[in-house]
């Protein structure tokens, strides 16, 4: 069995994840999303990892996923949103649709998401022009500081549970 772990990340979160997954998936290449091969046809599972960038998949993965075909896949990821919020379902929704037209013949076999720290570059500058979008609020300085602690040890065992259950359905 050959196995691709393919990820895009700006600050490191969704990397370590994917180093986390591509130790117990067999026969593994583990690419940056600007190194991926543009035809995964060669693989029998392709993990898809992205960093979640207004709401979906980061530009990067989006570009590399709209060219793949007859792939078995599962998508993973990092966010700075409670995991299993509604946000987070609506991120991965919108990541799985991106693969599914018909046509294109590929499979999903689902999702995984888990937060990760975001930059205080990226928090000052929201709360300087996007404050009114984004107030800050107990419930959001709660989740910002979670966040900060991820991912940890325990979200990459989770991501490679993740990952084994895939194979196993395999
Ligand atoms: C420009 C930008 C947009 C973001 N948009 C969202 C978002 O819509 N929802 C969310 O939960 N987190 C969002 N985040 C937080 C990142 O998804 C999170 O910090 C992620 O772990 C970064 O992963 P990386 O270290 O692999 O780049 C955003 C971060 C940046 C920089």
């Amino acid at each position: 069995m050959k196995t691709l772990v393919v990820y895009s990340s700006l600050t490191g979160n969704t990397k370590k994840v994917a180093q986390a997954m591509a130790e117990v998936m067999p026969e593994c290449t583990l690419v940056s999303v600007e190194e991926a091969p543009s035809r995964v046809d060669g693989y029998d599972l392709v993990a898809v990892g992205y960093w979640v960038d207004r709401g979906m998949p980061d530009g990067r993965t989006r570009a590399w996923l709209a060219g793949v075909e007859r792939a078995r896949l599962i998508f993973f990821g990092t966010l700075g949103a409670w995991p299993d919020s509604e946000h987070a379902k609506e991120c991965m929704a919108r990541g799985e649709a991106m693969a599914m037209e018909p046509s294109r013949g590929n499979t999903v076999l689902g999702s995984w998401l888990c937060q990760g720290k975001i930059d205080p570059k990226v928090l000052e500058v929201m709360a300087r022009v996007a404050g009114g979008a984004h107030p800050m609020t107990e419930e959001r300085r709660a989740r910002i500081q979670e966040a900060a602690k991820h991912p940890d040890d325990d979200d990459c065992r989770r991501a490679q549970d993740f990952a084994r259950l895939a194979l196993e359905r395999i």
